[in-house]
């Protein structure tokens, strides 16, 4: 029998007592954690360590800041003017810390570079920060908690440990093809920096104007920043249609110097980019002389790569730049200054006797070495002033200049082939995190430049291409998102197109890779989509609209596969075309498509219609399923997911040519089999090609369809020579009495694209969607 003494009973007690104690302790931490794993703190870039705690802090206008002496209060600014928003006050900053209702900022060494620690409760916030940036960037995680009420901001409580990954987290604006007010740029600076990105490259010359006030050339001011007209409608459709009106105007040099002091005191560093020695044409309207021929040149009014480029063989050229330079490093104090180098034909320098002349003095090997001398002169010069060059990864070309970064934006190559020679790379290549693209492919979606980069392929973006060495991997010391402004005449269009994307990029910029959940990053999203809206930010809604996928099942027949990622909400669907409603059936599973039909889908929350509709058009022929071989494989861009079967899917491709229903060719032909598994009776054939020379596709010289019953002995049915729409071109051919198993279809590639047309001297490209047999 146990006997339980006294003393042991109060023991024992008092361990009941601990071990309630402790399973509250948990039961509550599980409850707090449940919260945080139901519903993560809505913080965009995901912080290295973040655990919501119980209570919350309440800011209401007693609430004091107490920054540590020697902390900046100008980089308070910014967060009372987050909190004055809700408040219509600011706080006031005090020198000595009241008992609660504070918020305390101070420096703290221990912590990691641009990092901080972040405790909030009941009674106060407290934000150690490695460096000022950090203590800045524990206010903007406050200001991502901030749940306005009326009259007080609750801020839920938590321990947060945060530091970025990346030293360089960027986004990149071109305002040289369309032009931004200043109020509009500081907003978007506000914005990059409540996200924590650090750098603001600011594309400020092209040949669509130029837009940085240059006292010392005054041309550039009243030619160079104007066009006469700009082109209407994307540049791949023609005829090319222009709206008539003059447009332009640049930014002063207060405007800048004001611009660049709003972003420090947001820790963001603005980098201007001049561009050279391409991308030209508005400076060479106002200084012909520095062009190869002498011009006369005009500002361009429509988008492309042009071949008048600064003349390479010329001095004036150097004093011109070297001039514009010695104005522009006063301006801005970056120890970075954006030389461009992309995209500059060789034609011009190639047929100049000044540039000739320049590469036989210099014993340079070609054009190429050419511009790797421009470079490096430029290079030198600003060396010389103590600055340093970023340049695109054009600047490889002819040997790289020492000292250089590389910014990576035709795909990774240029990137690895810099961090191999160690040299500094900043990741922005152009499929991944250019936001010119088309985020959604729905078709009322607005017109932008071509591409598909929805939110989750942005997001996904992993930085350092997996090619490096753990040592070449350092090289990357960052990662950028590149907004091209032809197709965002206006502040609104901009902002659809930047934002939420950009936040997709600053999470991936500063976060730690192993907490990147795509999910998880919707799910802060949502919530901070209000935070974007209180901000006035004009952000596009599109990530949760219904994306699908085609796959090809065992009997060869096409399943759609729906899905929508916003929490609560069921799919329903039509097949004939006809509008979703509350009532249309419910989607459960991936559809069989057997028949040629239009699939509709929306997506409903409480029975209430919620975002755009969704349709696709299947048309069901013979080769539908059926085995195709490819003899080359499909290149670059147009080398859809769904590889050769995109051929026999039912689908076609649409103008826009980003919805992987294109297949592309630029180094081959295109030859493909069709198996349709038996002998079997052939009324017609067709396909369509694309032909937008604007886009350097062109349509094959020639196209034939051959068929056979052996796939060894192929006869010709059909050939084609000319494709006259600007545009998809339908081809088709009606067939009688013929039988055959095997259908071969083959298309010669144009080859080199024809002087006088755009991109001249480069490979056209080839692109193929379905082949229809009935
Ligand atoms: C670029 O997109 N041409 C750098
Ligand atoms: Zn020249």
């Amino acid at each position: 029998m146990l006997v339980i003494k006294g003393t042991d009973k109060h023991i024992l007690f008092f361990r009941a007592q601990i071990i309630i104690g402790l399973c509250c302790i948990l039961l509550s931490l599980k409850a707090v954690a449940q919260q945080a794993g139901d519903k993560p703190l809505p913080i965009i870039p995901v912080p290295v360590k973040a655990v919501a705690t119980n209570g919350k802090f309440s800011i209401n206008t007693a609430t004091s800041i107490v920054a540590q002496k020697g902390i900046n209060t100008d980089n308070l600014k910014f967060f009372n003017q987050m909190v004055g928003m809700s408040l219509s006050k600011s706080l006031v900053i005090k020198d000595n810390l009241p008992v609660s209702n504070y918020i305390y900022l101070e420096i703290d060494t221990l912590q990691q570079k641009d990092g901080y620690q972040l405790s909030v409760n009941n009674k106060r916030i407290i934000i150690k920060g490695h460096d000022e940036a950090g203590v800045f960037y524990g206010l903007q995680t406050v200001v991502q908690l901030m749940q306005p009420s009326k009259k007080v901001i609750q801020v839920q409580g938590c321990e947060i440990t945060d530091y970025p990954r990346f030293a360089y987290r960027g986004m990149h604006l071109d305002v040289s093809r369309h032009m931004f007010p200043v109020s509009a740029i500081k907003k978007w600076i506000d914005v990059l920096a409540l996200f924590k990105i650090n750098t603001f490259h600011w594309h400020l010359t092209d040949d669509q104007g130029w837009r940085i006030e240059i006292k010392s050339r005054p041309k550039l001011q009243s030619v160079s920043a104007y066009r006469n007209e700009t082109l209407i409608g994307h540049k791949k459709e023609l005829p090319h249609q222009f709206d008539d009106k003059r447009y332009g105007g640049y930014y002063t040099q207060e405007e800048a110097k004001e611009i660049v002091a709003y972003a420090r005191l947001r820790h963001i560093t603005v980098i201007p980019e001049i561009e050279m020695p391409g991308h030209a044409l508005a400076a060479l309207a106002a200084y012909p002389g520095l062009g190869c021929t002498g011009g006369p040149y005009q500002t361009a009014t429509f988008w492309g790569i042009f071949d008048d480029v600064y003349c390479a063989g010329n001095e004036d050229t150097f004093n011109f730049l070297e001039g514009v330079l010695d104005e522009v490093i006063k301006i801005f104090p970056s120890e970075y200054i954006h030389i461009g180098g992309d995209e500059c034909p060789k034609v011009r320098w190639a047929a100049c006797p000044k540039c000739q002349k320049r590469i036989k003095d210099e014993h340079l090997k070609d054009e190429h070495e050419l511009q790797s001398y421009f470079i490096r002169r430029i290079s030198n010069y600003l060396e010389s002033k103590g600055r340093k060059i970023i340049g695109w990864d054009e600047i490889l070309e002819g040997g790289l200049t020492p000292g250089a970064t590389v910014m990576s934006w035709t795909g990774i190559e240029g990137g690895v082939a810099a961090a191999a020679q160690h040299h500094q790379v900043i990741m922005t290549p152009e499929k991944y995190v250019y936001l010119d693209y088309y985020q959604s492919l729905y078709p009322s979606e607005p017109l932008a430049a071509g591409g598909y980069t929805p939110l989750s392929k942005i997001y996904n973006y992993e930085p350092v291409p997996s090619r490096l060495t753990p040592e070449q991997a350092k090289y990357i010391t960052g990662v950028q998102a590149n907004i091209w402004s032809e197709y965002l005449p206006t502040v609104d269009k901009a902002e659809y197109m930047i934002f939420p994307r950009v936040l997709a990029l600053s999470e991936m910029a500063w976060s730690n890779p192993k907490q990147r959940n795509y999910n998880n990053f919707l799910s802060r999203l949502r919530p901070t989509m209000r935070l974007l809206n209180r901000l006035h930010i004009n952000a596009a809604n599109t990530f949760d609209e219904i994306t699908d996928s085609v796959s090809q099942t065992a009997k060869g027949t096409q399943a759609l596969t729906l899905s929508a990622t916003l929490p609560g909400a069921v799919i329903r669907y039509t097949t004939n075309g006809s509008k979703v409603t509350a009532q249309s059936k419910l989607y459960k599973s991936s559809l069989n498509v057997e028949h040629t039909s239009t699939i509709s889908a929306t997506t409903f929350v409480n029975q209430k219609q919620v975002g755009r509709t969704y349709t696709k058009s299947f048309f069901i022929h013979k080769a539908v399923g059926k085995q195709v071989t490819l003899t080359d494989a499909p290149e670059g861009n147009y080398n859809p997911p769904g590889g050769s079967a995109v051929l026999v899917n039912g689908l076609s491709g649409s103008a826009r040519y980003n919805d992987n229903q294109w297949l592309g060719f630029n180094k081959h032909n295109f030859e493909a089999v069709v198996d349709l598994g038996k002998v079997d009776e052939i009324t017609s054939l067709g396909t369509h090609v694309l032909n937008y020379h604007w886009q350097k596709m062109w349509a094959p010289t020639s196209l034939q369809f051959l068929v056979s019953d052996d796939n060894k002995t192929y006869h010709l049915v059909y050939q084609q020579t000319d494709f006259p729409v600007n545009g998809i071109n339908a081809v088709s051919c009606k067939l009688s009495h013929l039988k055959a198993r095997y259908i071969k279809v083959i298309a010669i590639n144009k080859g080199t694209i024809p002087a006088g047309e755009y991109g001249a001297g480069g490979r056209a490209w080839l692109l193929l969607d379905e082949i229809i047999v009935n």
